[in-house]
């Protein structure tokens, strides 16, 4: 009895993944999970055909720069592929420390933690701080995995509009004084390459004393002083208790970080289960995040170029008359407003050999159903010239 039970459970569950409607559309259409057959910088290959990349967060293009491929090899022959366990107990190094200490020089705090993901560092970076009973201020378009931390806080959210210092006050003032409060903030969002309206927001969040939390995984490198990110360049240092973000983009490398005073990134240690049970950054992509971060204090001129081919960028696509949500930065969408507006634009960019990225809603606001591009630094003047050819063919296409 039991096990027919089970059986009848476990087909539900089988049965929910075959019946998958927006897994069966994905099929149907594949504009993701394309597996690229060979990548030099911006240069790709897909199904074999030569292709330019438009969608990928290497911002400063130091994915194929010698110095920070020669850092990964290295740290691969000095300390083998991985830790091979988690931090507290026999997965730390000192290449680990190394960069902790280099990245919180970098941002003017303390201390930092590194995780092996920006997912990990982001979700810990809320659920180790908030708990039952408190309540979590987020703007509404945060990234997914700082949804996650929420929810896995178990405290009480409160929305507020998007980048809305207003929205953000009348939130505030809805939650009784008693409860600790934490506000949740991207530097750079993501999809909409909007700044986070820091200052108006620091200053809502310091009259209602709230802990805040920054993920500034689009605005490090991009943003401020040698790329410092977004608080830097608002000069906000003080008035940002943690600054969470990714190796993935600027640095050219894959995990996260977490960057704030001492007491709070020994108390994520301890707290922390994204800390305590995964294992740890790997000793190569922990050299490469170094090695990154290092070129962007001494070679000024990988931010001088992202921020040259984001201007030229965004003047072509204006001119040709589209929707770019007014961002502001490297990340730079094209907002069709409806699916079946944005499969057929999207495929005009593959078709001329422009790879970007298509995101409809719900992963979007509805109406805002756009291909996600970002420029790199790392860009030529041909490609651009390329990409603006097929964006106006992309644009008579779709009408
Ligand atoms: C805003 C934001 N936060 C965090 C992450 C997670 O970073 P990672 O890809 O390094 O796990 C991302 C990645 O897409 C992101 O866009």
């Amino acid at each position: 009895m039991a096990l027919s039970l089970f059986s009848k459970n476990k087909k539900a569950i089988l049965n929910r993944c075959r019946d998958d409607y927006p897994t069966k559309m994905r099929l149907k259409y594949a504009p993701y999970y394309h597996a690229i057959e060979a990548q030099t910088g911006t240069d790709i290959r897909l199904n074999g055909r030569d292709m330019i990349m438009l969608s990928s967060n290497d911002y400063l293009g130091l994915s194929f720069h010698p110095k920070v491929i020669e850092a990964g090899q290295a740290a691969l022959k000095k300390w083998g592929t991985s830790p091979t366990g988690a931090r507290p107990s026999n997965g730390s190094r000192a290449y680990h420390v190394e960069l902790e200490e280099k990245l919180a020089t970098f941002l003017g705090r303390e201390a930092c933690h590194v995780h092996a993901a920006g997912y990990l560092s982001c979700i810990s970076s809320i659920a180790s701080f908030a708990q039952k009973g408190d309540v979590i201020l987020a703007d509404k378009n945060i990234h997914s995995c700082l949804w996650d931390g929420i929810r896995l806080s178990m405290a009480t959210v409160e929305r507020f509009s998007h980048n809305s210092p207003d929205d953000l006050r009348s939130a505030a003032e809805s939650v009784s004084s008693g409860a600790p409060k934490l506000l949740v903030v991207e530097g750079v969002y993501s999809m909409e390459g909007h700044i986070c309206r820091l200052p108006e927001i620091t200053r809502i969040a310091e009259e209602h004393d709230c802990f805040t939390v920054l993920d500034d995984a689009h605005g490090f490198g991009v943003l401020g002083n040698q790329g410092r990110g977004t608080v830097d360049h608002f000069g906000l240092n003080d008035k940002v208790d943690v600054i969470c973000g990714s190796l993935s983009k600027s640095l050219a490398s894959t995990g996260g970080f977490v960057a704030a005073s001492r007491d709070i990134i020994e108390f994520l240690r301890t707290n922390s289960k994204q800390t305590i049970f995964s294992a740890a950054l790997s000793p190569s992509q922990a050299a490469i995040a170094m090695a990154s971060l290092d070129i962007m204090q001494t070679e000024p001129e990988h931010q001088e170029r992202l921020w040259r081919n984001t201007k030229k960028y965004r003047a072509m696509l204006t001119q040709l008359g589209l929707n770019l949500w007014e961002s502001e930065t490297p990340a730079v969408p094209i907002v069709l407003g409806s699916k079946e507006r944005v499969y057929p634009f999207w495929k005009a960019l593959m078709e001329k050999g422009i790879f970007t990225v298509m995101s409809i809603a719900p992963a979007v606001p509805a109406g805002k159903d756009l291909v996600r591009t970002a420029v790199s630094a790392m860009h030529t003047d041909e490609q651009l010239e390329k990409i603006a050819e097929a964006m106006a063919y992309a644009v008579k296409k779709v009408g």
